[in-house]
């Protein structure tokens, strides 16, 4: 594991955009695995910069993200295909076809799953996988549990997660209590792992996540056992 401590939260998305900048560079047509929530905009508004700037071209880039909420349709502004479409997608030349999100309103979710898995499987392993940390260690929408959930699944969101997500919404009771999310399997592939942390609520559990046992209860610290983690952390440990 690289633990990368910066000492601002633009810093910490400039150096997060170099890791990703570097693998568009690098491989032209990479497969780019990307999060939501709070702590990667700054990344995206990087990459977005260096994209405007003629230094990153996405026109061969293909994307998969982790996650969505259950009943959203991408046109809701509270779904992640909308988060994604607005900091990112929209602003920079990639094909929306090469983008994939799960679809959180298909009408048969189970189904929905079986095609994400399908589909990430036909699109190989990513090259980097982007991901932030929840306040009780989940990464994508994988809540503390007995087990290591494998593939594509539904999931019902803890309190915890639906309070601190609530920021987001006009009503908390608009916070959908289900989501559907990649299996730790699924993000496991990746070739290569950032995780990123800038919220100091965060110490203890990230803290738990990097240095404590691996387990279920702490989906996070499944991470210690990739290959390629870099970690990239503001104001956390
Ligand atoms: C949501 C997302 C996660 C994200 C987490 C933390 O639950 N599903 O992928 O890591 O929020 O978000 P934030 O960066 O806003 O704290």
């Amino acid at each position: 594991m690289k633990i990368i401590k910066t000492g601002s939260y633009e810093e910490l998305s400039a150096r997060t955009a170099d890791l990703l900048a570097a693998q568009i560079t690098l491989k032209p047509d990479c497969l780019l695995g990307l999060a939501t929530g709070s702590s990667p905009i700054g990344t995206y508004q990087e990459l977005v910069r260096r994209h405007d700037a003629g230094q990153l071209d996405f026109s061969r880039v293909r994307t998969v993200n982790l996650d969505e909420y259950c009943g959203l349709g991408g046109d809701d502004d509270q779904s992640y295909r909308y988060f994604m479409n607005m900091h990112l997608f929209s602003k920079v030349n990639i094909a929306l076809e090469h983008t994939q999100v799960p679809n959180g309103k298909a009408a048969d979710m189970e189904a929905e799953c079986s095609r994400y898995d399908t589909l990430l499987e036909s699109c190989g392993q990513p090259d980097i996988q982007l991901l932030g940390i929840g306040h009780d260690g989940h990464i994508a929408f994988n809540e503390p549990a007995d087990s290591f959930p494998v593939g594509t699944h539904i999931v019902d969101l803890e309190e915890e997660t639906v309070a601190a997500n609530a920021r987001f919404f006009k009503n908390a009771d608009d916070v959908p209590k289900k989501a559907i999310t990649m299996g730790i399997r699924n993000i496991m592939l990746a070739k290569k792992i950032v995780l990123i942390a800038c919220d100091e609520q965060k110490r203890d559990i990230v803290n738990k996540a990097l240095f404590g046992p691996v387990t279920p209860r702490v989906p996070a610290s499944i991470l210690q056992l990739h290959a390629d983690l870099t970690v990239v952390l503001h104001n956390v440990l």
